[in-house]
């Protein structure tokens, strides 16, 4: 008998593991694709369905003897035959043979099979997981981004869309966005950051009408807006002002939410951004609006390639004064601390791999959910070591992914967002 489990109701299915493939009888029926979010008739929801055994004609045998005849013959003796059991396999000449070792635990009967090790996997990651960030600007084409090869600065019209489309049907339906600004618009002050009609706000609202329900985060932060490429107003002599900073990161948050944002992500790592926000979003009607703080962002240098899409390197110095010493652990609970006081409602970690102690400290010490967030440079380390063959690029990046949701994060930002996502549903490229 066949038996079939139908797991109907989610729209977005759960893909448990990254060797779904591999695994006995549980793969997604490869002419369903996931489709959340359309109400499309023509195309069927997406569904799971696991098989308990391959063949199954639908045809009832009709029995030859009935069951107290079987019955009778086995207690008389006549048990039917059945295959014995196989052979021990022989081991290679020259394996020494010895007395096995009394172990009262042995941890790879748990992994003896695929079936088992599926059984067993604690963590699952789904393209539910994912959000995708991505690179707009005004222009029409889409530019490839040499420090990160696959990323386009995507012309908001056009290519946006469309990459926006091909994720949603692989189940991904939250991206960030990032915007490319023209240098004529930058200022000390950054005050293109909260223009109505910005490149962001026009983008929030092009998609926003053409998929209404795609979640969209924006980065809120004035380093691609300000003229010294700095998170925040720069004084004089060099010193980020922070208060004032957080004035126009308001703004530019109540901006974002007019034009239809789901979630504002202040990443500038300003003090007190976190409640000040959370108030101008409140006061103008915004309580729907989310925020997800970058809470522990470190100044690193893993984001090289995101300052050269954007062209947002510093103008001069670091940003160290502002994003946190990589040395620092503790820290991070002071921030975490702080933000959730103030009214966060996502704690985000960045860089990621890098940090995963700092992503299971938030997940133990907080109740709110993590995001963790894997930036350009580990993005690029592991595209670069797939073309020149040092490393299988397809599995260290589901590997680098199952290792950040085993830390503890619920989501991960990723530009492998859209790659991993067909992979866990048995597309290749
Ligand atoms: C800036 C911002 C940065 C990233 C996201 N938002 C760069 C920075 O802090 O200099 C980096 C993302 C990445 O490297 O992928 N507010």
């Amino acid at each position: 008998m066949a038996s079939t489990i139908v797991n109907a109701p989610c729209t977005v299915p759960s893909v448990k593991g990254f060797e779904t493939q591999n695994y006995v009888g549980l793969r997604p029926i490869s002419s369903l694709r996931f489709n959340p979010g359309r109400t499309s008739t023509s195309r069927s929801r997406p569904l799971f369905v696991v098989r308990a055994c391959e063949r199954f004609d639908g045809s009832v045998k009709k029995a030859e003897m009935s069951i107290e005849e079987c019955e009778a013959a086995v207690v008389a003796g006549n048990a039917p035959e059945a295959p014995p059991v196989p052979p021990k396999p022989a081991a290679p000449a020259g394996t020494p043979v010895i007395q096995s070792y009394q172990l009262t635990r042995r941890p790879r009967r748990n992994r003896k099979s695929p079936a088992l090790r599926a059984s067993f996997q604690e963590t699952s990651i789904s393209p539910a997981n994912f959000v995708y960030p991505l690179f707009i600007h005004e222009g029409q084409e889409d530019t490839p981004i040499g420090a990160m090869p696959g990323c386009y600065r995507l012309g908001w019209r056009h290519g946006l869309v469309e990459e926006v489309a091909k994720a949603r049907d692989v189940g991904v339906n939250s991206i960030v966005l990032f915007p490319k600004v023209p240098d004529a618009l930058k200022s000390p002050t950054g005050d293109e950051a909260y223009n109505d009609n910005g490149l962001v706000p026009r983008t929030i609202r092009l998609l926003k009408d053409k998929f209404p329900d795609l979640v969209i985060y924006t980065d809120v932060a004035l380093d691609p807006y300000s003229s010294d490429g700095h998170d925040g107003i720069v004084r004089e002599d060099g010193v980020i002002m922070n208060d004032e900073t957080v004035h126009q990161l308001c703004k530019q948050a109540v901006s974002q939410a007019r034009a239809g944002a789901d979630v504002v992500s202040p990443s500038d790592m300003m003090d007190g951004r976190v409640g000040a926000i959370r108030a101008a979003l409140d006061s103008e009607g915004f309580h729907h609006v989310s925020i997800m703080s970058y809470t522990a962002k470190y100044a690193s240098s893993f984001y090289g390639p995101f300052r050269e899409a954007l062209d947002s390197n510093p103008r001069f110095g670091d940003k160290k004064t502002y994003q946190m010493n990589p040395a620092n652990y503790r820290e991070a609970l002071v921030e975490a601390h702080e933000d959730e006081a103030e009214g966060a409602d996502i704690l985000l970690v960045k860089p990621g791999l890098p940090y995963l102690d700092i992503i299971r400290l938030l997940r133990n010490q907080s109740p709110l959910p993590i995001a963790a967030y894997q930036v350009s440079g580990e993005y690029s380390m592991i595209k670069a070591g797939g073309v020149l063959k040092m490393i299988d690029e397809e599995r260290v990046m589901m590997e680098s992914l199952m290792c950040l949701r085993r830390a503890g994060a619920d989501i991960i930002l990723t530009y492998f967002a859209l790659q991993a996502a067909r992979c866990l549903c048995g597309e290749k490229k």
